[in-house]
């Protein structure tokens, strides 16, 4: 039966919508049909599959656009360190110890925990391309995956260049749902003639590009966004994470390039980076989304969080008057679909059945006033109040339960412990650890 109707709900079709009863028809992975409530019983829809959710809301599915998986075994390690700690000592060390397995498990959990957030289509940026687009088609979330390419020597750039196309030619378009681009990491990884050959590369495979921009204050004094701009990379389809750091002149670079930009409030506070000039950059048709970035800086993908922390940071910044709950929604829907020229981020017909439900039964929904719902989504709720999330049609994850996992749930959890102790076991007896200890000693 490819056909399914949720019925009985009330239904946010877009950020500016308002909230109203709906039947939702589906077809394949698509919305075919939104019905009057009721009025599906009256209609012959042929066979199909039927799902009461009386007392639950319906939503796009929220859009993660910055997100590196693998490092869900990264949770926790060095919450008080600075930028510069944090990544030389103790993420670049462990993550020498990374497998093609253990990056498969590190993907899979972190999928799981963005699918029981709400979360249907994610931007990944990592090692282990294969690995992630593997994880993302076995669980069947949306997923644009691209390889994390820095320049160290020539050697080891044409090794990750490769990896990146191999894996574009093995996953690009699988299932309508799996996307390869190019990760060119940031302008202060890869010199600018380097770019330059990413921008040829992504052209030829007619793809998308994920970078970091100005993620923090000193990266302003490394390169300069007009160089970039030169270099073609952002003639392509561009996420570019972070943007905490950027003056009048880089707003029109992105703006004039109509370079899409991932907003990570969480993670840019956490490393103690700032606040990104969003409302400046929406004010000059930016398309703003939000990111989770990984969980190394995060630290959960909680799309909750950014939503709500984003939203009263650019309040703090520019004015309680300023960045509305409709502003939000859309940069964690819509505008998430626009960035990676996908119908999903609307619930309408011909756009993709990506949603998610959530249960109104609950004090984060309460008063259950239809017109403070959008409200209640983007202060009030939490991960808990996620009922189920459907991707291109069909149900991830639905009352407690994932519904697409390849083994058991147990058995998943004990071989990321499992890979978990031996990447740390590893890195306890390394060199490295061993300075690293003798600095915290002192
Ligand atoms: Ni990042």
């Amino acid at each position: 039966m490819s056909k399914k109707l949720l019925k009985n709900a009330y239904v946010l079709i877009s950020a500016d919508d308002d909230v109203e009863k709906f039947d939702i028809l589906i077809d394949e992975d698509e919305i075919e049909d939104l019905l009057a409530s009721g009025d599906s019983t009256e209609v012959n829809l042929g066979e199909v599959e039927e799902y009461d959710l009386s007392g639950k809301l319906i939503v796009p599915g929220f859009i993660n656009t910055h997100s590196h998986s693998v490092m869900s075994y990264f949770r926790g390690i060095a919450d008080d360190l600075s930028l510069n700690d944090w990544l030389f000592k103790e993420m670049l060390p462990r993550e020498d110890f990374l497998e093609s397995e253990i990056a498969y498990y590190g993907a899979l959990v972190s999928i799981l925990e963005m699918i029981s957030n709400g979360i249907t289509t994610f931007v990944d940026m990592y090692m282990f391309t294969d690995q992630i687009a593997k994880a993302a088609y076995d669980l069947g979330i949306r997923a644009y995956i691209s390889r994390g390419l820095s320049f160290d020597t020539d050697e080891g750039w044409n090794r990750r260049i490769k990896e990146n196309i191999e894996t574009y030619e093995k996953y690009n378009g699988l299932d309508s749902r799996i996307y390869i681009g190019f990760g060119p990491h940031a302008p202060y990884t890869v010199p600018m003639d380097k770019l330059n050959e990413v921008a040829e590369i992504a052209k030829k495979y007619n793809t998308h590009i994920q970078i970091h921009l100005l993620e923090s204050a000193n990266e302003r004094k490394q390169y300069n966004l007009l160089d970039v701009e030169n270099t073609g990379l952002f003639d392509l389809p561009t996420v570019a994470a972070h943007c905490v750091h950027v003056d009048e002149k880089d707003i029109e670079v992105l703006s004039r390039k109509e370079v899409n930009v991932a907003y990570n409030p969480v993670s840019n506070m956490k490393l103690g980076n700032g606040i990104a000039p969003i409302v400046d950059m929406l004010d000059k048709n930016i398309n703003i989304t939000f990111g989770t970035d990984g969980c190394a800086s995060n630290n959960s993908l909680n799309f909750f969080n950014e939503m709500k922390f984003g939203g009263i940071l650019q309040k703090y910044k520019y004015g309680p008057d300023r960045f509305s709950v409709e502003q939000i929604l859309r940069m964690s829907w819509e505008n998430g679909g626009f960035a990676l020229e996908t119908n999903i981020g609307r619930l309408e017909p011909e756009f993709k059945a990506d949603l998610v439900v959530l249960d109104m039964d609950s004090f984060e929904f309460f008063p259950n006033d239809l017109s403070r719902l959008k409200s209640h989504i983007v202060y009030s709720a939490n991960p808990k109040n996620i009922f189920a999330t459907m991707v291109a049609g069909k149900f991830l994850y639905y009352d407690g339960e994932f519904l697409t996992l390849k083994e058991e749930k147990e058995q998943i959890y004990e071989k990321f412990h499992k890979f978990y102790q031996r990447i740390e076991d590893k890195y306890n007896n390394s060199d490295y650890s061993d300075s690293h200890n003798d600095d915290r000693d002192i």
